[in-house]
């Protein structure tokens, strides 16, 4: 695994970020991280506004802060919900194959999984991904990917690496 991999773990919801919500999800998918070995470098609470989220992308990916960016929220139908519309701003390439595979498999778990409009791309040399609200929604798809990041980030810092290969 490439040394010291930052996360920063940003939930996206206008209740929790009032304070009319406990944020479960942003502190699970920490708890997550840490136990996989990786490093939590920021953790915030956003409201479900396009300009805010696109901002904070950006100050993260721009700084160099973070290697991945795991958003949680804000990927579903409701009218306010633009976490991937925000993502979409910001993002330099694609990399749909991370949310493929999470809505794959989600899929096979809840029906409404297909529901979930989440992406995935990367700003300079920063991973973003978009990731459901619920905590357990968040928490199988987090685990879904996981197994590829040491790999993406490594590629990420212009490694060259064997794709995981023996
Ligand atoms: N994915 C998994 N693995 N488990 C879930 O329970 N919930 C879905 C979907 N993805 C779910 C899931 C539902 S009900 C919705 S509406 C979308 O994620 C979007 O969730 P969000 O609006 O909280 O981001």
């Amino acid at each position: 695994m490439p040394e010291g991999i930052r996360f920063a773990v940003l939930t996206i919801s206008d209740r929790s970020s009032r304070g009319e919500r406990a944020d479960e999800s942003g502190p699970l998918l920490g708890r997550i991280v840490f136990e996989w070995g990786g490093e939590v470098v920021l953790s915030e609470i956003l409201p479900d506004e396009r300009a805010v989220i696109r901002a904070e992308l950006e100050r993260i990916a721009d700084g160099g802060l973070a290697d991945v960016v795991l958003t949680t929220g804000g990927t579903g139908f409701a009218p306010r919900d633009v976490t991937p519309e925000a993502t979409k701003d910001v993002m330099d390439r694609e990399a749909p194959g991370l949310v493929e595979a999470m809505r794959a498999d989600s899929q096979k778990k809840t029906a409404t999984a297909m529901l979930s409009r989440a992406v995935a791309g990367i700003r300079k040399a920063t991973l973003i991904m978009n990731l459901p609200g619920s905590p357990r929604a968040a928490r199988e798809n987090l685990e879904v990917v996981l197994p590829a990041l040491a790999h993406a980030v490594e590629l990420l810092r212009g490694g060259v690496g064997d794709c995981g290969k023996p």
